[in-house]
């Protein structure tokens, strides 16, 4: 009955539902931007807000340290998902991988959980900090997408939906012209779930390609991973194959020269699903609470861990035999760590940290197995709040990382 009685009102009222369009570009070093000249390449990571999605930039400098440079309209919208656990508002998008970038064709793609799209942007050729939106952003072919994937031609791109409508949808990208939806690539995860999803548990939450990119693989927080075959043409499989194992497997990694993945996972700590025997294990991590992301290091060997409840980073060894052991671990204080991704930077390897509780990134200096240490610590609030750009810890979301020029 309310909504009758003010209906008319709204009737009487021109244009009222015109929003403003968000500025395309916001600069975040008003006090001075890093030299592109200087820079070896650049960090990228999303606000996720549902007002405006913006990829934020920032140069990654010779030393690996970051300078924040730039935010970019995705022309999309965010999302945050509904978690009616007691664990608090970060990690809106209950995943791993909702940026990505090919080294191979010079491009960012990201998700836009709240407009179910995905956008993808040129890497300019003497600034990498500095990103072009190419075309429209693509319709996500579900709804809620939270993660892609990207083969290593840089000419096909993957991206997994959790919300009412889940599932996969892939495309192909091409300069110029972005992405091109790729037939018989919807397929869907049957998962029963809503827009925005209710998680963790039951939402999808990374997608990658296996290393001869024949099959595509997505990790579900409900003790699997869903496998789908890739044909030469591109084509997914109609149903995918099912590989139980885990609790909530969440980030997914190969182990190098090993058809075997290693999965962070919430529930317990780690697990590592053989892939040859389709079986997996899963190792504890004592006091973890909320162990969801993680990457690896050529430079220690290792994989490291990151646990957002109790701001902590565990490295862990996986032997040729898919043995494994906690190296070390490392505690951020209050940071909230989500995702990280590692970058080479004149031969060392660096740790980049969406630091979400605190608003920031935390780098850190790989120097070895066993030997990581914090080397630097970037506010993003304080800039963000200088340049007007909408942000809160608990959307940010993603990180990846261009090296080179
Ligand atoms: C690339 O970056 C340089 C340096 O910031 C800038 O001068 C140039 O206009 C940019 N190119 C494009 C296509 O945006
Ligand atoms: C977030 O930061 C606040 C203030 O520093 C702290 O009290 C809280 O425990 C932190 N939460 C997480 C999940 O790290
Ligand atoms: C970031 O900078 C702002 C503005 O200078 C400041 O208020 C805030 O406390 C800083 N955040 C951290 C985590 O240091």
């Amino acid at each position: 009955m309310k909504y009758f009685t003010v209906l008319p009102l709204f009737l009487g009222l021109p244009s009222i539902a015109m929003a403003a369009t968000p500025p395309a570009r916001i600069s975040l070093c008003s006090n001075g931007c890093p030299s592109p000249a200087a820079a070896v390449g650049a960090a990228y990571f999303m606000t996720n807000q549902p007002s405006g999605n913006y990829l934020v930039s920032a140069t990654v400098e010779p030393d690996g340290t970051l300078a924040l440079y730039e935010a970019v309209y995705t022309e999309g919208t965010g999302g945050h998902g509904v978690r009616p656990d007691a664990i608090g508002p970060l990690d809106a998008l209950f995943s791993q991988g909702s940026i990505g970038v090919s080294a191979a064709q010079r491009f960012v793609a990201n998700v836009n959980a709240g407009s179910n799209t995905v956008t993808v942007f040129a890497v300019n050729t003497t600034n990498p900090a500095q990103l072009n939106v190419i075309g429209k952003p693509i319709s996500s072919g579900g709804e809620f997408p939270t993660s892609l994937a990207i083969n290593k031609a840089g000419n096909r791109l993957c991206v997994v939906n959790g919300g009412r409508v889940s599932g996969v949808s892939c495309y192909t990208f091409a300069a110029g012209a972005g992405l091109t939806p790729l037939s018989n690539t919807i397929r869907s995860l049957n998962l029963d779930q809503t827009t925005p999803p209710t998680g963790p548990s039951n939402t999808p939450s990374q997608v990658i390609f296996s290393p001869d990119e024949k099959q595509l693989i997505v990790s579900v927080k409900s003790g699997y991973l869903a496998v789908w075959n890739i044909s030469p043409d591109g084509s997914l499989s109609t149903n995918f194959q099912t590989v139980t194992g885990g609790i909530l497997p969440f980030s997914l990694s190969y182990v190098p020269g090993k058809n075997a993945i290693i999965a962070s996972d919430p529930g317990v700590g780690y697990d590592i699903f053989n892939m040859d025997t389709n079986t997996a294990v899963s190792l504890p991590i004592a006091g973890q609470t909320l162990t969801c992301w993680s990457v690896f290091s050529g430079e220690s060997g290792n994989f490291y861990m990151i646990d957002v409840g109790v701001s902590t980073i565990t490295e862990v060894e996986v032997t040729s035999s898919l043995g494994s052991s906690i190296v070390k671990q490392y505690t951020l204080g209050h940071d909230g760590p989500i995702d990280t991704a590692v970058a080479t930077v004149n031969n060392k390897d660096f740790m980049y940290s969406l630091a979400a509780n605190a608003t920031g990134i935390t780098v850190l200096s790989v120097n070895g197995p066993g030997q990581a240490k914090i080397s630097q610590r970037v506010n993003i609030s304080g800039p963000a709040q200088a340049a007007n750009l909408a942000l809160d810890s608990s959307h940010l979301q993603g990180m990846a990382t261009f090296i080179g020029k």
